[in-house]
């Protein structure tokens, strides 16, 4: 309590925006140039739930990151416009606005950038431009009189449209969980004897907090970066270079990566490589936050893990399904085997079940 109290009065001093802030939350970062107010929420709101700005007229950014699933769509892979399938599974939008970067490869620096795309992309909205988003906001009742109030325009750019949409998602915010209560609220029986057995391992033997960070005063469970866990190795398996290089040509003929990654699977496979073209990249994704983690399943950037104790079996076997399976040569050196007994691994999952959001706790299954 006493912390965020100081940590308003820090924030009025200094004159930013104070943005409420949940348990176990640093504030969100609003951008100087994309300053917050009401009625651009109340506008990114709107557009956030429209579906006109999709080829069949169907598909808003709610359908794949719905509320009621967590801000996911509980697929392993999405499903865009006439049902088009892509390659990656719908990360979560809640507590997105604290990602350093945006995707699972970070090939958008902010939530401004990543929210043009998924209307123009062929596997998504599946429209041939950003044009026909403007045409559809010129003609409807409300758009016009909404944006002139907030940023005082008659002709509404793209530009405008990404701003009002990141500011409503920089309120898609949630801490506060059980973890959050024990963590930093000073409660000792937020967490039950398994959940408190579950953290030490997920801090000591099971080496998750290397990449998933917990901090002094604050956890957002993920340091930014970019690591090859094992998911998705086969489907690349010895053809790592071959594949880099197919897509490197597309890339340097002007393809957009976008397009690229979420259509081809195997050159989904190439992760952070796509951005960086740096060799060491190649399958390596970001850390996802594990904030609300036991509502947003499936799990992985493709999706393919179904349950919390898949994850801790596929950790367990170090960074494979199966211990039989062959580790890639591009793995990061910080997954190996973790010996965890079956005890142990139901305290992890635990734990991790103990890092919902009391507004989403409801969808999670007991
Ligand atoms: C057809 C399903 C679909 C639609 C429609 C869609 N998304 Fe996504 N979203 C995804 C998928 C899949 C990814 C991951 C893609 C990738 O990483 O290459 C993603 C990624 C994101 C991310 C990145 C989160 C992170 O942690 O990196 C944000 C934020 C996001 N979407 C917001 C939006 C917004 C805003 C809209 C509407 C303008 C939207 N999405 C429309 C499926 C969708
Ligand atoms: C070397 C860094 C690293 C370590 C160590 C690590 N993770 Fe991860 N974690 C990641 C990355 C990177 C991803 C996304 C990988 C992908 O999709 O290819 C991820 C994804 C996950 C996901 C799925 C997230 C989602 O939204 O789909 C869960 C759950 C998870 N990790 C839990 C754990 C647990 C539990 C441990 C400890 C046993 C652990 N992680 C250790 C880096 C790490």
């Amino acid at each position: 309590m006493t912390r965020s109290y100081f940590s308003a009065i820090v924030l009025m001093v200094f004159n930013l925006q104070v943005v409420a802030q949940p348990l176990g939350l640093p504030p969100v970062p609003i951008p100087a140039d994309n300053p917050q107010t009401p009625e651009k929420i109340k506008l990114g709101d709107k557009l956030y739930h429209d579906k006109r700005f999709s080829a069949d007229g169907k598909v808003s950014c709610a359908t794949c990151h719905a509320k009621e699933k967590g801000f996911t769509d509980n697929l392993s892979v999405s499903k865009g416009f006439m049902g088009k399938q892509g390659t990656r599974n719908a990360p979560t939008v809640i507590n997105a606005a604290y990602m350093k970067t945006q995707f699972w490869d970070g090939r958008e620096p902010d939530l401004e950038g990543q929210s043009k795309q998924p209307p123009v992309n062929p596997v998504e909205g599946g429209l041939a431009s950003h044009q026909p988003i403007l045409d559809v906001i010129k003609k409807d009742g409300d758009y016009p009189k909404m944006f002139k109030q907030v940023f005082g325009v008659d002709e509404v750019s793209m530009e405008q449209v990404s701003k009002a949409i990141a500011s409503f998602e920089r309120t898609i915010i949630a801490g506060n969980s059980p973890f959050d209560q024990y963590q930093y609220g000073g409660d000792p029986t937020a967490l039950d004897a398994s959940q408190k057995r579950g953290l030490i391992l997920f801090r000591s033997k099971g080496r998750c907090v290397s990449c998933h960070v917990i901090e002094q005063t604050q956890a957002l469970f993920t340091d930014n970066r970019f690591h090859n866990i094992g998911i998705g190795f086969k489907k690349l398996k010895d053809n790592e270079a071959k594949t880099a290089s197919a897509f490197l040509k597309e890339k340097h003929r002007g393809a957009e990566v976008d397009v690229t990654v979420l259509t081809q699977e195997n050159m989904s496979e190439l992760g952070r490589f796509a951005v960086t073209e740096d060799p060491t990249h190649v399958g390596a994704f970001k850390t996802s936050t594990l904030r609300n983690i036991a509502v947003t399943q499936p799990y992985m950037h493709d999706g393919s893990l179904k349950t919390l104790e898949d994850v801790v079996d596929f950790y367990n076997n170090g960074g494979r399904v199966k211990d039989t399976d062959p580790v890639s040569g591009f793995q990061s050196g910080g997954i190996r085997p973790l010996g965890l007994t079956k005890e142990e691994k139901k305290d992890l999952v635990n734990f991790l079940k103990a890092l919902t959001s009391p507004e989403f706790s409801h969808l999670a299954k007991r």
